[in-house]
C-alpha cells in the first residue's frame, strides 16, 4: 500500500456533523464537518487509552470528544480539554492525535495520508466531467475480499472483459486486444483501446440506431488507486472513476463515481447503478480467488503480454515508489490481533513541522528514517 497520496476516503454527501469512521491503509480515521462545513480528518485512535473518536460526539463548532474520558480534540489534532484535570492544569504537549490534510473535490472527501509537506505532495487527478452540466453522476460502493491492487488491475485490464463480462459489456466473439499506445506521466497513464462491444441490452437498446462495430475505450490509472474507464458509446459518454480503497492488505472498498451524458434524468440513475453493480459482481469471485493474494513485487513473477501494458506500467512505477520508501505493508499499519495487539498510525505532516513531537513517538526499528515509516504505539 502506498502512503504519501491523496486518498478519496468517503463520498462527500456521507460526511456530516456526525463523526464517521473510515478505514484506509489499514488505519482508522474519523471524519466530520466543522460547523463551517469544512471537513476534518483525524486518526481515530485517542492517545489517552486508545478510544475510538468516531464513537464520540462533536462539541462546539469544531471539536470532537472521545467517548471514553471525554478528552476534546480540535481540527488540528491538538487536545484542547481534559475533563478529569482540575481547572488551570495544563494540557501535555504530547496530547494530540494525527490530523490529515483534507480536500473536498468531485463529490469526494480526500485525505492526504502521509507526511509530505504541501509542495511535495502528488496532485489530485482532474475529473473534468464533474463540473460539466452535460453530465450526471451516480455514486456506488462495494467491499471485496481481495487486495486493492488486484481489484485495481482488474479494471485496467481490457483482456478479461470477453470472459468475465461476456454477458454484459464484453464480447466473447471478439477477444482480441489490438496493440495500444500509452501516454504516461509521473502519476497517471492511459491508453485508447479499440474494443468490439456486444449488442446493447435493456435500456441502452433504445438509443442504438445501428450497432457500432467498434468503440474507443480510454482506460487508465491515476496513482495510487484510481482507474478511469471512458467508454465512447455511439449515443454518449460513460466515464467511471473507480477508487480502490485499501481497507487492509486483503480487503478493498471500491468506490465508483459514474458520469454519463445520456439519459441524464434522475429516473435513469437506478439503471446506471445496476449496470455498475452487475459488472462488479462478475469481477468479485475472480479477483477474490486470485493467487497470490497480493500483487507480486517482482515483474518476472507473472507473465505479461502486450495487452497487459497498462498494468506493467503501473507495476514499474510502483517499484520506483517502493524504492523511495513510500510503501507500507500490513505489519506496518494494521491494527489487529497479532502475537501482541498493536495500533499504528500513519504520520501526518504535523510531525515534520515539529521534530520534537516526532521524536516523542516510537519509530519502528526497521532502519527507516524518523517520519518516514509508520509509527507504532503499543497497547498494553
Ligand atoms: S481514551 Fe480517549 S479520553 Fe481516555
Ligand atoms: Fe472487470
Amino acid at each position: 500500500m502506498l502512503k504519501n497520496f491523496w486518498y478519496a476516503v468517503e463520498f462527500a454527501h456521507a460526511v456530516t456533523r456526525a463523526p464517521r469512521k473510515v478505514t484506509c491503509l489499514g488505519q482508522d480515521f474519523v471524519l466530520y464537518r466543522k460547523r463551517s462545513g469544512e471537513v476534518v480528518c483525524l486518526s481515530d485512535l485517542c492517545v489517552h487509552r486508545g478510544g475510538a473518536l468516531s464513537m464520540g460526539r462533536l462539541v462546539g463548532d469544531e471539536e470532537i470528544a472521545c467517548p471514553y474520558h471525554g478528552w476534546q480534540y480540535g481540527p488540528d489534532g491538538g487536545c484542547v480539554k481534559i475533563p478529569a484535570n482540575p481547572e488551570g492544569r495544563g494540557i501535555p504537549r504530547k496530547a494530540r492525535v494525527d490530523a490529515y490534510p483534507v480536500r473536498e473535490e468531485y463529490g469526494l472527501i480526500w485525505a492526504f495520508l502521509g507526511d509530505l509537506p504541501e509542495e511535495e505532495r502528488p496532485p489530485l487527478p482532474h475529473f473534468p466531467q464533474h463540473d460539466d452540466p452535460a453530465f450526471r453522476a451516480v455514486y456506488f460502493e462495494m467491499e471485496l475480499d481481495a487486495n486493492y491492487e488486484r481489484t485495481f488491475e482488474n479494471v485496467v485490464d481490457a483482456a478479461h472483459t470477453p470472459f468475465v463480462h461476456g454477458t454484459s459489456f464484453g464480447n466473447p466473439d471478439k477477444p482480441e486486444i489490438p496493440d495500444y499506445e500509452i501516454t504516461q506521466d509521473e502519476w497517471h497513464a492511459e491508453a485508447d483501446i479499440l474494443l468490439s462491444p456486444p449488442p446493447a441490452k435493456g435500456l441502452w437498446k433504445r438509443l442504438y440506431k445501428e450497432k457500432p462495430e467498434q468503440v474507443v475505450v480510454t482506460n487508465g490509472w491515476y496513482l495510487p488507486n484510481i482507474v478511469k474507464l471512458h467508454v465512447r458509446l455511439p449515443f454518449g459518454d460513460l466515464i467511471l472513476y473507480d477508487h480502490n480503497v485499501p481497507i487492509s492488505q486483503d480487503r478493498t472498498l471500491v468506490k465508483i463515481v459514474g458520469y454519463r451524458n445520456f439519459f441524464t434524468g434522475k429516473w435513469a440513475d437506478g439503471n446506471a447503478l445496476k449496470r455498475i453493480e452487475k459488472i462488479l459482481l462478475q469481477d468479485k469471485p475472480v479477483v477474490e480467488s486470485q493467487r497470490p493474494e497480493l500483487l507480486p513485487y517482482d515483474l518476472s513473477d507473472e507473465l505479461h503480454l502486450r495487452s497487459d501494458a497498462l498494468q506493467v506500467a503501473y507495476r514499474r512505477r510502483r517499484r520506483e515508489l517502493m524504492a523511495d520508501g513510500w510503501w507500507v505493508g500490513d505489519d506496518d499499519v494494521v491494527t489487529g490481533d497479532g502475537p501482541r495487539r498493536r495500533a499504528t498510525v500513519i504520520p501526518s505532516p504535523a510531525r515534520r513541522e515539529d521534530p520534537e513531537l516526532a521524536r516523542a513517538w516510537l519509530h519502528k526499528s526497521r532502519g527507516e528514517p524518523a517520519g518516514n515509516g509508520a509509527v507504532e504505539k503499543e497497547r498494553a
